[in-house]
């Protein structure tokens, strides 16, 4: 098997993220890239019934995407979950996550990406790999390996650690490694690193900005600590990084799919410049480069996550009126009313993950929304809406550029998608859960 043996040690002693299996009986983890509606929207033009779905977990650690793609798939004809990690530890926690859920669709491998290529798997319709790449010496061949068993049609959802939003990690890494170089054990890295976090000085980088991470430490413990602080293979990209690195693989960028700024928001340079003639020349920029420019106005992109595909013209299209428009979790209550009710003003509303987003209501906005119930195709919520104003000789174009700009703010952050009327919608979060929380709950 072809791995970092410190990184396999990392992941033997210290699983990430902490899981306790028996939390499974109360609660479902879901992960942004694995919603298959999400999947779906952006990799199979909404097209894809899951039937006969191979997805493969690839650095699968403790198990929440395995267990949230299979929970999704548990009752999908011929649906397979395949697990891969080189650590023996996370994966006996991700099984013991799956025997109290009873799940039956994971099979369970352990070895590393690496070695895809000759482990005669076949080929997968989607591979999740996520905070796996930057922790391989050689991530080119790493994502090679995970395209080796792509089928042609088949999508990634990926996710990789952003260079600049982490510069105070990288830094805290530097200086525990110069600490550390004769210092092999593991846990006494891990005590000193607590040492060195109590006395840095205000001036430090990582001390300036220590909240925005002392969550991962609050929740993992030990196991964030060695995570963020002690990795021995640990590469943060750049954007322009990132692009190179995709496309010397062979692959497309389909959409950026992280939460709040690491969303296709945050990569957006309109996002943060408002003045009309920087932004004009920002356009003539080829699209990395507007991106990277994103990237360090925002400075908040921690991780990039997103996902890939060999193809271009994945993504399902608004201007296709046989689709329905859904919210993916949460819809905002009463969106209709509110926009009907707000005579024209702009209207403001936090997404699931607390942004906030303003939008500019256009004239049938409201009657739209009033239609918009997560089953009906937009030809038949703009047959509504001229039936409601009496306006026969109103055109679907008319009606799908009122549309257009919002759905575009709420399908920028991966809120609002499509799908066409044959593809049934999926259950919920709360559907999924709900029939282990009956087995557990007396
Ligand atoms: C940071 S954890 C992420 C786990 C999981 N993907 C998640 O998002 O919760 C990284 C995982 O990658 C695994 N890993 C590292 N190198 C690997 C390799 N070459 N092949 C397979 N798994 C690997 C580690 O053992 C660890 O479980």
């Amino acid at each position: 098997m072809e791995y970092i043996q410190e990184v396999r040690n990392q992941y033997e002693n210290y699983p990430y993220p902490y899981r306790d299996p028996e939390d499974e009986k109360t609660r479902l983890i879901f992960t942004l890239d694995a919603f298959l509606e999400k999947i779906n929207h952006f990799c199979y033009q909404g097209k894809q019934t899951f039937n006969n779905f191979r997805a493969l977990v690839a650095g699968g650690g403790t198990g929440s995407a395995a267990i949230f793609l299979a929970e999704q798939l548990r009752h999908k004809k011929n649906a397979e979950i395949v697990y891969l990690d080189i650590s023996r530890q996370s994966m006996d926690i991700a099984q013991k996550r799956a025997a109290i859920r009873g799940l039956k669709n994971i099979t369970w491998i352990h070895n590393s990406i690496l070695n895809l290529p000759d482990l005669d798997l076949g080929t997968f319709d989607y591979i999740n790999c996520v905070g796996v790449l930057h922790h391989l010496e050689d991530y080119h061949a790493g994502l090679r390996a995970l395209g080796s068993v792509l089928a042609e049609n088949g999508s990634l959802g990926i996710m990789v650690y952003g260079k600049h939003a982490r510069a105070p990690i990288y830094q805290m890494q530097s200086l525990m490694r110069l600490i550390h170089e004769d210092e092999p054990d593991m846990q006494k890295q891990v005590e000193n690193t607590k040492i060195v976090l109590n006395c840095l000085p205000p001036s430090n980088l990582y001390k300036r900005c220590e909240q925005e991470w002392k969550s991962e430490i609050d929740e993992y413990g030990d196991i964030g600590l060695y995570d963020l602080f002690l990795h021995s293979q640990d590469h943060g990209f750049d954007v322009m990084e990132l692009y190179d690195w995709i496309e010397s693989c062979g692959f497309h960028l389909v959409e950026f799919i992280g939460p709040k700024f690491e969303s296709k928001i945050g990569y957006d340079p309109k996002t943060f410049i408002g003045h009309p003639g920087l932004l004009k020349e920002i356009a003539h920029l080829p699209l990395p480069k507007q991106h990277a420019i994103g990237e360090l106005m925002s400075g908040l992109i921690q991780r990039h996550s997103f996902y890939l595909s060999k193809n271009t013209g994945t993504k399902a299209q608004v201007d296709d009126l046989d689709n329905v428009p859904f919210f993916l979790r949460n819809p905002p209550h009463n969106l209709a009313d509110t926009i009907a009710h707000n005579n024209g003003r702009k209207i403001t509303i936090k997404s699931p993950d607390d942004i906030s987003m303003q939008f500019q209501p256009g004239k049938f906005t409201g009657d739209i929304f009033r239609y918009l119930n997560g089953e009906r195709t937009l030809k038949t919520i703009f047959n509504k809406v001229r039936k409601l104003r009496k306006t026969p000789q109103l055109s679907n174009q008319e009606l799908l550029e009122d549309f257009r700009p919002i759905y575009t703010i709420f399908n920028d952050i991966s809120w609002m998608l499509l799908r066409p009327s044959s593809v049934p919608m999926l259950k919920s979060l709360e559907e999924l859960q709900e029939p282990i929380n009956r087995r557990y709950s007396s």
